[in-house]
């Protein structure tokens, strides 16, 4: 599997979660039980899957490449867009853990709201950003990198990946999202 490959199928179980959190979010906004612990769960995935794991591979190897070789468009859509755009996530799970450490500490009404807010927010976010990159991003970078790049991009990617494999992170995390889907009735 290619580089480009294996950060799409990624995508795939990212926006698996984002089904997963919009469900949890609607069964609280249709006066359903809040389970903190769940969210806490998909807070989990987002940061060690979403954002360590697959985002990192997207910073350190595949933009960091398409940022060196293929000028200030890709500078741009790069700087402006796909990393602006980790870090809006970033904030909209750091906001999330801090509603749901406030609810668990007073239970309250407030807390509640910015628990749905964040974590429907955050799958607005994150499908666009994964249309995007599918889409234009990643096009553009297989399309314009030179055969030499791609070919490091392309190792330096399985490399992370099977050093995660040895970790057994894509297991646990994967696991987490399948119990959560049955959980919450969403596939
Ligand atoms: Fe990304
Ligand atoms: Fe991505």
């Amino acid at each position: 599997m290619f580089g480009v490959d294996i950060l799409v199928k990624e995508h795939e179980n990212i926006k698996r979660m984002a089904k997963v959190m919009r469900a949890a979010s609607l069964q609280v906004l249709s006066g359903g039980e809040l389970i903190t612990k769940d969210f806490y769960q998909m807070l989990e995935f987002v940061r060690n899957y979403a954002d360590k794991h697959h985002h990192k591979k997207e910073e350190d190897i595949l933009f960091d490449y398409m940022k060196k070789e293929l000028g200030k468009l890709a500078q741009n859509l790069i700087t402006n867009g796909m990393l602006v755009e980790h870090d809006l996530g970033r904030l909209h799970m750091r906001e999330l853990e801090a509603a749901l450490q406030s609810y668990d500490v007073k239970n309250n009404e407030d807390a509640k709201l910015d628990i749905v807010v964040n974590a429907t927010a955050y799958t607005y976010l994150i499908n666009r950003h994964i249309e995007k990159e599918n889409e234009v991003v990643f096009t553009f970078g297989e399309k314009n990198l030179t055969e030499e790049s791609r070919t490091i991009v392309d190792q330096r990617t399985k490399e992370m990946e099977d050093s995660a494999t040895k970790e057994g992170l894509q297991e646990k995390y994967l696991k987490i999202l399948d119990e959560l889907e049955k959980k919450y009735k969403v596939s």
